[in-house]
């Protein structure tokens, strides 16, 4: 089987859609890949393209200062991927071929690091893992089982510098996977 790092060798090389040709680096994800939650954003913006790390723009900063207002550690408690590892070019959303190319290597993502918890950021990755028909205003802070696997969507950060009124919201949100993680280990 292969392991995490072989799987990023192989992502980083990958020319499988048409988002390779404008790419500058491939964004396989980051963080720690034996920790109990993973996070799942859209794709990469301009800053992740040019870094090759994800969520580093400003809405990768917001999402830091969440996760520390509840405890949760960006480098040990998570690891951040997204929907496509290849930057949409001028960040629109993904197109339906671009997703279905690259889904396989988050299933893979997902094999490997056999989470308890999937955070879908934002509606593109609630559609495409929790439900088609996902409405984040309505759905957002549900947990429901997939697979022996918890996943709950919640507000992408980027919609929240837009609406930082949805803010409030969203921070519930992340309370309440901190609660779901202290009650059945004592560790975040
Ligand atoms: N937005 C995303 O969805 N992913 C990133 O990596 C950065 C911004
Ligand atoms: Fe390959 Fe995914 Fe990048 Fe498309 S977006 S080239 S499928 S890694």
């Amino acid at each position: 089987m292969a392991t995490m790092d072989q799987l990023r060798e192989k992502v980083l090389a990958c020319t499988a859609c048409k988002l390779a040709a404008t790419r500058t680096n491939v964004v396989f994800g980051g963080g720690n890949s034996n920790a109990r939650v993973l996070f799942i954003g859209e794709g990469p913006g301009q800053q992740e393209d040019l870094s090759g790390q994800p969520f580093v723009g400003r809405a990768g900063k917001l999402l830091d200062k969440m996760l520390d207002a509840v405890g949760l550690s960006r480098d040990e408690s998570i690891f951040i991927t997204n929907m496509v590892k290849c930057r949409p070019p001028g960040n629109r959303d993904p197109q339906p071929d671009e997703v279905s190319a690259c889904m396989g290597y988050l299933y893979e993502q997902i094999r490997l690091m056999r989470p308890q918890y999937i955070v879908c950021l934002g509606r593109v990755a609630a559609q495409s893992l929790i439900d088609p028909d996902f409405r984040v205003t309505k759905q957002h802070g549900q947990f429901i089982e997939k697979d022996g696997i918890l996943m709950m969507g919640t507000f992408h950060p980027a919609a929240l510098l837009r609406n930082p009124n949805q803010k409030v919201d969203a921070f519930d949100d992340f309370c309440k996977l901190r609660d779901r993680l202290l009650e059945n280990k004592a560790q975040l």
